[in-house]
């Protein structure tokens, strides 16, 4: 089947750019002597996790326990759950994916770490922890130095937990324009995190698993040295934002843009403009809208949920009736998460779909 036979719109992920990516993270880790554990928040799909291990990813993380649970059922062994889980009712679904794979889970509270230890006792298993510590994002994260050390000592204390290290993310910087800009923010939030594990040490706690780093950064933090594992998520896809920051060598971005939403003119209501059956639920808003292809001298307007809206302000609209636009999601991660499936492409050609599972998996 052809791209030009689908019914729109459709989430398009181009798999020959995909596989390019992870070969590239891959390198990118394995020059470094690091391990990559991909972000799965970005693509929600165990079929696309378990390529990303098959090309050398020591497991997965994921932002929420839902996440985690789609992951294990669809095979996935090693999972980190980058947020902290709360309250009993959460905490017991935690032990049960701890039951079907190996899982890690930040904390940064002390009530949190009491709960989880109960609950482990309780189901019988023994999660990895992994301590949040706040590296400058001003999320989640105890902050660093000594209440990091005070959490450390007490998961050591907890009969059912083990003590497994340290998650820095700092996600504000992950899109900050200037390269130079972004590798001081970067130096500093890893400074907090190298100088806390060394306090950890130093209590005679050993603390060799510092987790973190994002697309904006991996390049920077490969090179830095300090991190253990880079989690980076976006590198798969690329957000069309990236192609506004400035990378190490010069501006070549170091992943391809490898995700589009195809849409079709339904209408043409005037002679500059034409309306496309792509609106708010089809594409992410939250990054500014979709970035259009091969339309040139035309804007893309969002025109309500359904539809959207191409205007030429110089000129006659070039389309016609049914022909089809592809647009590059200014925040890939929102806009997967409204769809079913990727249709994976190679050239003109459909080649593959991959089930996007956890979609919608918030809990
Ligand atoms: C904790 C954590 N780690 C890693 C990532 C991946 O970041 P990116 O998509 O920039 O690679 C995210 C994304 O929000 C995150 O929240």
């Amino acid at each position: 089947m052809k791209i030009s036979e689908l019914d729109t719109p459709v989430l398009l992920a181009d798999g020959d750019a995909v596989e390019r990516n992870m070969e590239r993270m891959a390198a990118l880790a394995g020059n470094a002597g690091i391990a990559w554990r991909p972000h799965a928040k970005a693509h929600k799909s165990p079929a696309v996790a378990k390529m990303q291990i098959a090309a050398g990813a020591c497991g997965i993380c994921c932002a929420k326990l839902g996440e985690a649970e789609v992951m294990a059922a669809g095979g996935a062994k090693d999972i980190l759950i980058t947020t902290p889980v709360i309250g009993p009712s959460k905490l017991m679904r935690l032990m049960q994916v701890a039951n079907q794979a190996t899982v890690s889970v930040v904390v940064d509270d002390p009530s949190n770490i009491e709960e989880m230890d109960m609950c482990a006792h309780t189901a019988g298993v023994r999660p990895d922890v992994v301590i949040e510590v706040d590296v400058g994002q001003g999320r989640c994260g105890v902050q660093p130095g000594e209440p990091a050390v005070e959490l450390a000592k007490q998961v050591m204390q907890a009969d059912w937990l083990t003590f497994k290290g340290l998650q820095g993310y700092q996600g504000s910087i992950q899109m900050t324009a200037s390269f130079a800009e972004r590798s001081r923010a970067a130096a500093d939030a890893l400074g907090k995190l190298t100088a806390t594990a060394g306090l950890i040490r130093a209590a005679g706690i050993p603390c060799d698993y510092l987790t973190g780093g994002g697309t904006g950064t991996s390049v920077i933090d490969a090179a830095a040295g300090g991190l253990t594992e880079l989690q980076p998520g976006g590198y798969l896809f690329m957000d069309a934002r990236y192609r506004e920051i400035e990378w190490d060598d010069g501006n070549k971005t170091p992943f391809e843009q490898s995700l589009t939403v195809l849409a079709s003119v339904i209408s043409k209501p005037a002679a500059n403009r034409c309306i496309l059956d792509m609106g708010l639920k089809a594409v992410s808003s939250d990054g500014g809208p979709p970035v259009p292809l091969a339309v040139p001298g035309a804007r893309f307007k969002f025109a309500g949920e359904e539809h959207g809206e191409l205007i030429w302000e110089d000129g006659p609209c070039r389309l016609a009736l049914g022909d089809k636009v592809s647009f590059i999601p200014t925040h890939c991660d929102t806009t997967v998460n409204l769809y079913d499936r990727f249709i994976v492409t190679s050239g003109d050609d459909i080649t593959n779909v991959w089930d996007i599972a956890a979609r919608g998996r918030l809990q």
